[in-house]
């Protein structure tokens, strides 16, 4: 039975007892008159807590959703040990929904992803933070690119903010793409490079938001402290089990270059591995094509070009050619 918020807001039906036991699910991936497979929550009151909105196969109206939306409410919770129903009814309802175009697709992917990632990405558990952006990372490996994908259509639908994640969600579609291109097709060996994408950057956590955010250059001494980003998220995410070697090296690795100009520890090329050269292409492509608060996004042609004059030296030459061969195809 699907109840609706003034009759929530009376007594809990009930009330979740741990913190952490839920994740959110936005609003935007519930579609009216389906019967989601798992137990709906909204957080409510000043202690925030969960109170069940409306049970499991219990049908999802119009009205409750417009409700939701006119609340102001973006999203609602499930418990975390109903994920995997609730990817099915995702994959089910939405995703594998061949009449839905690739913007609608898109959106969905987005709208499913952005608010759990926003979520997990601030908690202290990584093992926790892992798995949800496991999640994340199939969506958009195994649901956004398993089909073939003009990238440029997709560019325009991506958003270029380079905020924390959107730029983890662009790296890791662009990451996936290029995988793809390189000849990289098993679909658990892509989810495993999308997770990695997306969490290449989880060590700026540890970074002042304040120097993150700067709308002017960094001193030296600020950049000297942007740069230990690669090592502190490599010092976070190193004992998660659930994380192979080539995803801890996509954080650690991923401003290294070829010539050993980069950074945390300048190693050169044939050091780097496979896919932290991928990573690095998709990172400096999306940093260049976003806008950042002390310049404007770069046109494609312009970003390309720049890689294009770095390969061989800086990045691997064959993913920048695969970058602009699929960033120029039109079919
Ligand atoms: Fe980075
Ligand atoms: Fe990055």
């Amino acid at each position: 039975m699907s109840v609706g918020l003034n009759e929530v807001l009376e007594p809990a039906l009930r009330v979740g007892s741990r913190v952490g036991q839920f994740m959110p699910v936005a609003i935007g991936t519930l579609i009216a008159a389906t019967r989601p497979p798992f137990d709906l929550y909204l957080k409510h009151g000043l202690r925030a807590q969960h109170v069940l909105f409306s049970e499991r196969s219990a049908p999802l109206t119009v009205e409750a959703l417009a409700r939701l939306a006119d609340s102001g409410v973006q999203a609602l919770y499930i418990s975390y040990e109903d994920r995997d129903a609730y990817d099915r009814y995702l994959h089910d309802a939405l995703l594998e929904n061949e009449e839905l175009t690739l913007a609608q697709r898109y959106r969905l992917t987005i709208a499913a992803s952005k608010t759990v990632f926003e979520a997990a990405y601030t908690q202290n558990d990584l093992g926790a933070v892992v798995q949800v952006v496991e999640q994340v990372g199939g969506h958009i490996s195994q649901r956004l690119l398993s089909q073939d994908v003009v990238m440029n259509q997709l560019f325009d639908l991506m958003f270029h903010d380079y905020s924390t994640f959107t730029h983890a969600n662009n790296v890791c579609i662009y990451s996936v793409a290029l995988a793809r291109a390189t000849g990289i097709s098993n679909l658990n060996e892509l989810a495993a490079i999308a997770t990695g994408a997306l969490l290449h950057d989880i060590g700026k956590r540890s970074i002042p938001p304040l120097i993150l955010n700067q709308a002017h250059h960094l001193t030296d001494a600020q950049k000297r402290i942007v740069r230990r980003h690669p090592q502190l998220g490599y010092e976070d995410l190193c004992h998660e089990e659930r994380l192979s070697w080539g995803q801890l090296m996509m954080v650690y690795q991923h401003h290294e270059r070829l010539n050993g100009s980069g950074y945390p520890v300048r190693i050169h090329g044939d050091e780097m591995h496979p896919w932290a050269k991928l990573c690095a292409v998709a990172d400096v492509f999306d940093a260049l094509t976003s806008d950042r608060p002390f310049r404007r996004a770069l046109r494609v042609e312009e970003a390309l070009r720049h890689l294009r004059a770095r390969e061989g030296t800086e990045f691997d030459s064959e993913i920048v050619e695969c970058l602009i061969a699929l960033m120029m195809s039109t079919t």
